[in-house]
């Protein structure tokens, strides 16, 4: 079976593509990710579906996330999130390689499973498969009642509401939320402490806001996209806290435009990816301003130096590169749900003026429930 919208039933709301109504949605979309969860006086937050109690969570030794294509981007920044905010270690890994692997299952691990539709059956097996050796699995899910969120032990809904196109955007900015809620209800039962707490709560109330702000870049992107439409493949970069955005908007753009575009671990450009470095190669590098900036700018220098183009994603302009969208700052562990939303304009731009079929991108489905 696979999952279909209605999509004849939802309203487009002046808009002309799902994609846009879906990445205008996003303030609204992370404001109801956080009603009713956030906790002042304790600063913290409830999760009232995860049916993990508090002794429980402070045994966790490990946390493992699975999910393919965009949930397992999210995953990867959820990782880093709980890492982070919990001090535990923790990974993503996409759910089929998982399956295939004969992973060891470990008794100390929480699995956690990733998916907009509830419904991928990668996902849905390995949850199976944690489940019948005896794991505790959450679910990270936005459509209520799916097969996922059924088989899991627990989890969080996304309330990201109906997704219609094929591709993730509020579905995915929307999941990272969930997993700082998870990272923060985490943190607050081991050592994070009150004040850290509540410095990341401040931070989730910034996020609609912030959103609304990035929308209002709409046209500068867009003239943005008009030039890199002609590029046929595009690099994307971006360090620790980036890199996760970097795949991510790599991934957003090869199947909204079709344009080849691949993504590094900054780090890793001298390594081989600096000889594709030309003219007609652009780059777009994830520079947020944390304590890797000077880093993130060393990596602008060996592309201008090898003169490649550059646009920057940061928080503030960046000299070294030829463009800069600059993106509201939040809290450092916070920043990765920002960064890649202008590159979600950027990517349905490009498809826009290369006239590609932006709600439903050849050869792709937007639940795959077959293996
Ligand atoms: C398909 C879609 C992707 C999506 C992936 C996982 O490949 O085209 O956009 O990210 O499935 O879907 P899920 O519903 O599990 O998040």
């Amino acid at each position: 079976t696979t999952v279909e919208w209605e999509a004849a039933s939802y309203d487009m709301g002046g808009h002309d593509t799902y994609m846009h109504k879906e990445i205008h949605e996003q303030a609204d979309a992370v404001d109801r990710v956080l009603r009713g969860r956030i906790d002042d006086r304790f600063s913290t937050v409830h999760l009232g579906g995860l049916n993990l109690d508090a002794r429980e969570a402070r045994r966790i030794r490990r946390v493992k996330i699975l999910g393919c294509g965009t949930s397992y981007h999210a995953g990867m920044i959820g990782a880093q999130m709980i890492e982070e905010l919990a001090r535990i270690p923790a990974d993503a890994e996409p759910a089929s390689e998982f399956r295939y692997r004969n992973a060891v299952v470990d008794p100390d691990t929480l699995y956690v499973a990733v998916s907009q539709s509830g419904e991928t059956y990668d996902v849905l097996a390995a949850v199976q498969e944690l489940k019948r050796k005896g794991a505790r699995v959450l679910g990270v899910v936005n459509v209520v009642g799916s097969a996922i969120a059924r088989e899991a032990d627990g989890g969080i809904y996304v309330h990201a509401g109906p997704e219609v196109c094929v591709v993730s955007t509020k579905c995915f900015t929307n999941t990272c939320v969930a997993f700082a809620l998870l990272a923060l209800h985490l943190g607050r039962v081991r050592d994070l402490s009150v004040r850290d707490g509540k410095r990341i709560i401040e931070g989730l109330r910034r996020l609609p806001e912030q959103i609304s702000e990035i929308m209002e870049q709409e046209e500068e992107v867009k003239k943005l996209a008009e030039q890199f439409a002609e590029a046929r493949s595009m690099l994307f970069i971006g360090r620790v806290r980036g890199y996760p955005v970097a795949r991510e908007a790599s991934l957003k753009l090869k199947e909204v435009s079709y344009i080849h575009a691949e993504a590094y671990p900054a780090s890793e450009l001298k390594h081989g990816p600096l000889a594709l470095i030309e003219p007609a190669l652009p780059t777009v590098a994830i520079v947020p301003d944390d304590d890797l900036l000077e880093k993130n700018r060393a990596a602008m220098e060996e592309i201008k130096a090898r003169s490649g183009r550059i646009l920057a994603v940061a928080h503030q302009e960046q000299a070294k590169a030829d463009h800069t969208i600059v993106v509201p700052k939040n809290e450092d562990e916070l920043d990765p749900i920002l960064m890649g939303i202008p590159l979600q304009l950027l990517a349905y731009h490009t498809a826009l003026t290369l006239g590609r079929d932006i709600d439903k991108p050849r050869n792709l489905a937007k639940s795959v429930t077959v293996e």
